[in-house]
C-alpha cells in the first residue's frame, strides 16, 4: 500500500525553486536612490548658481536721475547738461558723468537727447546760428527735434526716458549701438 502523499503538481513551490526578481529590484532601488540624488543636488545647487551669477547677468541697470531744474531750461533752445549716474553693471557699481541735450518745449514739457551720434558714436553740438546740431565727425546733421537732415546718420537722434518731478528734470541714461537704423539698446 502507497502511504507516501498523493504527489500534486500544482503544490506551492519550494523556497529553492522561487525566482525572485531581486536582482532588477536592487537595480531600481539603486537608480530611484541615483535619481533621488542627482535631483536633490540639482535643487539645492541651481539656486546657488543662480544667486552667484545672476548680478553678472543682469543687464547694466540705470535709475531716475536728477539732471537739473526745469525753470533754469531756456524754451526751444537745445542746453547740454552733465550730471553723475550711477551705474550697476553686474557687481560692479561706478559713478561716471554723463552729459545729456535737453530742448524744453514752449507747453514747459523736455525732450532729452543722448549725447552721442547714431552714426558712429561720436558728439555732436548743437549750432545756434544755424539752429541745428551737428556731428563732426563725419558731418551729419540734425534738426532742433532730432531727426536728420544730412550726412550718415542712420536715425534720428536718440531720446532718453525722461520725466519731471517737483520741477526736476529725471533722466535714465541708455547707450545704443551705433550704425543702425533701428534703436538697439546696449
Ligand atoms: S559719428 Fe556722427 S556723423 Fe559719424
Amino acid at each position: 500500500m502507497n502511504t507516501s502523499p498523493p504527489s500534486n503538481n500544482t503544490s506551492t513551490p519550494q523556497p529553492h525553486s522561487i525566482v525572485t526578481p531581486m536582482g532588477t529590484r536592487r537595480k531600481f532601488f539603486k537608480l530611484v536612490t541615483g535619481l533621488s540624488s542627482v535631483f536633490i543636488g540639482m535643487s539645492l545647487t541651481v539656486p546657488l548658481i543662480g544667486y552667484v551669477i545672476s548680478p553678472a547677468l543682469k543687464r547694466r541697470q540705470a535709475t531716475w536721475m536728477p539732471v537739473g531744474k526745469v525753470k533754469d531750461l531756456p524754451v526751444n533752445e537745445p542746453k547740454d547738461l552733465d550730471y553723475a549716474v550711477t551705474i550697476q553693471d553686474g557687481y560692479l557699481e561706478t559713478r561716471q558723468t554723463k552729459a545729456v541735450w535737453t530742448l524744453k518745449h514752449q507747453d514747459g514739457t523736455v525732450t532729452v537727447f543722448s549725447p552721442i551720434c547714431p552714426h558712429l558714436g561720436c558728439g555732436y553740438r548743437w549750432d545756434s546760428q544755424e539752429r541745428k546740431f551737428r556731428c563732426p565727425c563725419h558731418g551729419s546733421v540734425y534738426d532742433i527735434h532730432g531727426k536728420v537732415l544730412g550726412g550718415p546718420a542712420p536715425r534720428p537722434l536718440d531720446v532718453l526716458p525722461s520725466k519731471i518731478e517737483n520741477g526736476e528734470l529725471l533722466v535714465i541714461y541708455k547707450e545704443f549701438k551705433s550704425g543702425l537704423s533701428t534703436q538697439v539698446e546696449l
